[in-house]
């Protein structure tokens, strides 16, 4: 099955292995980590403005799309199609109406639900069997939250289900050696310790918050922390990627505060997997 993978980022659907013809993104340094890491061809292209005619000739029946969540997010100002971040949305839902594919899938945070945009773009998917779910890679076993809204637009109807979870302990995941950057000063655990969200390495069950692109910036509501051998330290970048299901020895930005704000923006990789799996049935 052939996806376009728009609003690209660092590539959380080609992560999964997905059959990718092509992806779509502006910006610089997601493009980079892009095209560092798969090697299909990646635009550096603003999709405000780009033809109908560009997209469909991809060929791909499939067209994912991860638009900006700013405009819907609980703690933003939620302008929602007010919100200049949402014109390309906007434009490629006046792409459906002359060029819509087979299936578009549609993810974002789940003040997306019951927004202007959510009801245009239900709109403008009206001739397809519409399926939404706000899934979240924990129900699947993940040792981390990242609950999203998902819509899928197919021309067949299509049932979503979530497979069984298969648990995964945290401590699979942790770097054998984290880097330096990772650790907390006195002074920052003076200042912030109670109010930080701390998983322990050590217990099976624990389950990581949601990290955010302002992970490391922002001490708290940007991620969880972990306790390991008696101390409190950030997970490192290449954490984060495995967590978010990222393969191993994914390349990354080598400045940390890069990698957090890219990963914070990208996909659970393992729910994209599961619903390209679903579309295929
Ligand atoms: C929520 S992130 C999606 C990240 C992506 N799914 C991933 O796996 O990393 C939104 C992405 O849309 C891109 N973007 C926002 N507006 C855009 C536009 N007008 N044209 C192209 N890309 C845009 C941003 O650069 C960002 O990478």
């Amino acid at each position: 099955m052939r996806v376009l993978e728009l609003y690209a980022g660092i590539g959380g659907v080609a992560a999964t292995g997905a059959d990718v013809v092509a992806a779509i993104d502006h910006d610089p340094f997601a493009h980079a980590v892009y095209t560092a890491n798969f090697d299909h061809p990646a635009h550096r292209l603003n999709l405000v403005s780009v033809r109908p005619e560009r997209l469909a000739g991809f060929g791909a029946p499939v067209w994912w799309m991860s638009p900006p969540c700013q405009p819907f997010t609980v703690r933003g100002a939620r302008r929602d199609v007010d919100d200049r971040r949402c014109e390309s949305l906007l434009h490629l839902l006046d792409v459906f109406e002359t060029h819509a594919p087979d299936t578009v899938v549609v993810e974002n945070v789940p003040g997306f639900e019951g927004s202007v945009a959510h009801a245009r773009l239900r709109h403008a998917l009206r001739d397809h069997h519409l399926a939404e779910v706000e899934w979240c890679p924990s129900a699947l076993g993940w040792p981390v939250q990242r609950r999203r809204f998902y819509l899928v637009a197919s021309r067949r109807p299509v049932t979503l289900h979530m497979p069984e979870p298969v648990p995964l302990p945290l401590a699979t995941f942790l770097d054998p050696d984290p880097p330096a950057h990772t650790e907390l000063d006195a002074d920052f655990l003076r200042r912030f310790g109670d109010a930080l969200h701390v998983v322990d390495a050590a217990d099976p069950e624990a389950v990581a918050c949601c990290f955010t692109g302002a992970y490391g910036r922002s001490p708290v509501y940007a991620g969880s922390y972990l306790r390991q051998d008696g101390r409190v330290r950030r997970f490192s970048p290449s954490e984060v990627a495995r967590l978010m299901g990222f393969p191993e020895g994914f390349s990354l930005p080598e400045d940390p505060a890069r990698s957090y704000r890219l990963l914070g923006n990208s996909l659970a990789v393992p729910v994209v997997r599961v619903l390209l799996q679903l579309l295929e049935e």
